[in-house]
């Protein structure tokens, strides 16, 4: 039967067992980022449209044509958060944070909504795993949060992963940097296309980042902005580039690396994984030293990244998947109605004292018949067919005797054992 309800397009269902990948990386996120001191921070799916206009920017392709804006019904112009950076960095203001010892480390785990066209590793509402170091100190604090990236990645136990670090400048290296870029571009615009030529006049840095071929063309004679860095920025870029390499940090310079959100300064970065296609940045952050003020605040230091969860999800290697896949799942199934009783009553002590680590009650219409009918094979079936690893069957003559049969589902060896033999056995293979 075909379902009537889909889905809408661009959003998914996320479903067992891949959840519980899922689940298992939010954690390993939460142990990490508390051990570096990061927070966690819940902001609403649901923020002032006005926010993304001023913080992410006007040109940027998300405010221009992604964010999933309405009017609600008190009149007030809304969005679901297309990324969570300004909603951060309003929170930190609106609730006084910078009287706070400095810097308030944050982080943040949750779905984020653009309505983009959906392809491999791009969805409508995908998640983010994020962090924002704020009021913290110039290149220190891009490096701890580069740290910490890095710290939680292996903890994935990734290995191939490429960090791209660029820095853009700031506000005076950007200045002249775009009066050259423009300069270049404006004789050649003819050779570009219509968003591009649309950009030189809201945003010509980023046509640096077009992947069309006759525009990379043009781009590779372009000048380049570390010819237009300022002092200051040169400073903070090569400092930045010393703290990673003596932490041991490995990192690529991406020169023509720059973000598709208007807020960044100085130090950018991209984490990009094989295996993608061509969306295949699974990470991207940098420092933002402008924002909190264009937010209303006082003039602070920030830097930060995010992580796209859907895609990390995609990339996990295979070593990590295995260890959560083969976690011990043990079903208890009841043979014959008045054994229904013993089952359940085994299944909520296995739970209580914490003996299995992950136990289901199992009932399904025809099982005992089948058993009866002297079919045991189809029950075995669907005993596998749950994924389970053990399966533990109560029938009625064992449980007059306080016995169950305890059988393995990959090695298909079974035995009958007493109940605490049953709950000893399946200890063993506690995590
Ligand atoms: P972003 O580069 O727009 O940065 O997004 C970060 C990551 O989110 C991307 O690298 C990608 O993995 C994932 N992502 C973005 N859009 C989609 C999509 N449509 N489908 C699936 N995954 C997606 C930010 O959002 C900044 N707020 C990061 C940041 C934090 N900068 C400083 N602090």
């Amino acid at each position: 039967m075909a379902a009537r309800f889909r889905a809408p397009k661009g959003t998914r269902d996320l479903l067992p067992p891949e959840t519980a990948l899922w689940a298992a990386v939010e954690a390993i996120a939460r142990e990490t980022f508390e051990r570096y001191g990061f927070r966690e921070i819940r902001t609403p799916l649901l923020e002032e449209t006005e926010l993304f206009a001023r913080g992410v920017g006007e040109g940027t392709d998300i405010v221009g044509k992604e964010m999933y804006s309405f009017v609600d019904k008190g009149g007030r112009n809304v969005t679901l958060r297309p990324e969570n950076t300004a909603s951060v960095c309003r929170a930190y203001v609106e609730h006084g944070m910078q009287q706070l010892p400095q810097p308030v480390k944050l982080f943040y785990i949750g779905p984020q909504f653009r309505y983009e066209r959906p392809q491999k590793g791009r969805y409508r509402q995908f998640h983010q795993i994020g962090a924002e170091l704020l009021g913290g100190f110039g290149q220190w604090a891009d490096a701890e949060v580069l740290l910490l990236l890095v710290a939680f990645l292996r903890e994935l136990q990734f290995t191939g992963l490429r960090v791209m670090l660029n820095t853009v400048g700031d506000e005076s290296s950007r200045a002249a940097f775009r009066s050259a870029l423009v300069a270049y571009l404006e004789p050649r615009k003819d050779h570009l296309g219509e968003a591009s030529r649309r950009r030189l006049e809201t945003n010509p840095l980023r046509i640096l980042d077009s992947k069309d071929p006759e525009e990379q063309e043009v781009l590779s004679g372009a000048p380049h902005l570390r010819d237009h860095l300022s002092r200051a920025s040169r400073n903070h870029f090569a400092g930045v580039c010393r703290l990673l390499e003596s932490s041991g940090i490995e990192f690529e310079l991406s020169p023509r690396l720059v973000r598709g959100l208007d807020y960044y300064t100085n130090t950018v970065f991209e984490i990009v994984s094989e295996g993608l296609g061509s969306q295949n940045a699974i990470c991207g952050g940098g420092a933002y030293e402008r924002l909190i003020e264009e937010l209303g605040g006082k003039p602070t230091y920030a830097v930060g990244f995010a992580i796209g969860e859907d895609r990390l999800i995609e990339v996990l290697p295979e070593s990590f998947r295995r260890g959560i896949a083969t976690r011990c799942r043990v079903i208890v199934a009841p043979i014959g109605t008045a054994s229904s009783h013993g089952a359940k009553s085994l299944y909520a002590e296995g739970v209580l004292d914490g003996a299995l680590l992950v136990c289901d009650y199992f009932r399904r219409n025809g099982i005992s018949a089948e058993w009866a009918a002297g079919k045991p094979e189809r029950v075995f079936k669907i005993a596998e067919g749950t994924g389970a690893r053990f399966a533990v069957f109560v029938g009625e003559e064992e449980l007059a005797a306080g016995r169950v049969s305890l059988r393995d589902l990959e090695t298909r060896e079974q035995e009958q054992m007493t109940r605490e033999e049953a709950l000893n056995f399946l200890q063993r293979f506690l995590p």
